[in-house]
């Protein structure tokens, strides 16, 4: 549990971290990429953040790794590469750097250092957790292969290292029809993700799908009849969900897809209005490169994601907290799974 008082004040004794209006000015090109959902008062109070994040950065030869629900002050203030899960598990394995800084959640940082083991891997806080990866252990992937003997069990990515090394091969959102449908069984178990397995099951038609029972806090709460009654409001409006979204709120959209593929497909299309049925910052993020797309509610805020801030991110670089550790025999395992992945995914162009 983070103690923000003693942090703010360790950190202002290193630091002018001040709103300061004239730093903010001169870092206007940062600013431009977020002026849309960020006010100058509150560039304000970032940019000395962000300057000191970007200069102890180099100083610690260190990659920032953010996922696309990070905000926009740190999606585009600091971060060296952005991405969906899959992506960022792939840029992990080609840091250089010393220290690689995940913005994201806890299993994000946790498949970095699986595939990355040299590098010193930080999360600014480690309980920005993940509803999906609570919901299953080790031993819940071991009930479901005395359930379905014999049917590989692919693992969302959304999971701990211990349940990755007890599976067979991971996926992503973004390539999980691709993993599922190149496996050679009639009888496929995919956990933790019900709604994903689901979603899978309907475009991978030949095969039985079964699933694990967990689901993600943020996308199960929309409803079929929220997206119904947006259309009705907002006529013409473009619906993109996420596949972690209940199978009835996928068929209701216009597109589905990873949150890369949301990201391209929205940049590509470029419709008037578009809702994005996922976590509150993807609108943010690309509001600014996209002026011609009105993006309207409503969203979802993902609290695990919310949980790294600037300031946290500061504070982990500077005293290198926390260190994710995983350990070495659970991570070969690991690594395997995730690996299969990766080959399986490129192997279909994903
Ligand atoms: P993506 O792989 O689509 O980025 O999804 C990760 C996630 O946690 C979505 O909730
Ligand atoms: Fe997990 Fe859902 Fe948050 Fe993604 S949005 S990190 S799946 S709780």
């Amino acid at each position: 549990m983070f103690d923000l008082p003693s942090m703010r004040g360790s950190l202002a004794e290193h630091y002018d971290l001040a709103p300061n209006p004239d730093l903010a000015a001169e870092m206007h090109e940062t600013f431009a990429r977020m002026s849309r959902v960020v006010t100058p008062a509150d560039w304000a109070i970032h940019a000395p953040y962000v300057a000191a994040i970007n200069k102890l950065k180099k100083e610690r030869n260190a990659v920032i790794l953010a996922h696309n629900y990070m905000t926009p002050d740190i999606y585009h203030g600091i971060a060296d590469v952005v991405g969906d899960s899959l992506q960022l598990a792939i840029e992990a394995t080609k840091v250089e750097g010393d220290v690689i800084v995940q913005c994201g959640v806890h299993f994000m940082a946790e498949t970095s250092k699986i595939l990355n083991p040299s590098r010193t891997v930080l999360i600014p806080d480690m309980e920005a957790g993940c509803s999906l990866a609570d919901s299953i252990t080790a031993e819940g992937i071991a009930e479901m292969r005395a359930k379905y003997p014999g049917a590989p069990v692919v693992t969302y990515v959304n999971t701990t290292a211990e349940v990755k090394a007890a599976s067979d091969i991971c996926c992503t959102s973004s390539n999980a029809v691709q993993i599922v449908s190149q496996l050679d069984a009639d009888t496929v178990i995919m956990t933790p993700d019900k709604y994903l397995a689901q979603n899978v099951a309907k475009q991978v038609p030949g095969k039985r799908i079964v699933w694990w029972d967990g689901s993600c806090i943020v996308h199960e709460q929309y409803t079929a009849q929220d997206l119904r009654d947006f259309r009705e409001w907002n006529p013409g409006t473009r619906i993109i969900a996420h596949p972690e979204c209940p199978p009835d709120v996928v068929a209701e959209a216009d597109f589905s897809g990873s949150t890369s593929g949301i990201i391209d497909y929205v940049s590509s299309e470029k419709p008037e209005k578009a809702m994005l049925v996922t976590e509150c910052s993807m609108a943010s993020n690309i509001s600014d490169a996209l002026p011609e797309v009105e993006f309207i509610g409503p969203c979802n805020m993902c609290p695990f994601m919310k949980k790294i801030t600037l300031e946290k991110v500061l504070w982990s670089l500077h005293t290198m907290t926390e260190p994710v550790e995983v350990d070495p025999e659970i991570a070969e395992k690991a690594r395997v799974a995730v690996q299969r992945m990766i080959d399986l995914s490129a192997k279909s162009g994903r």
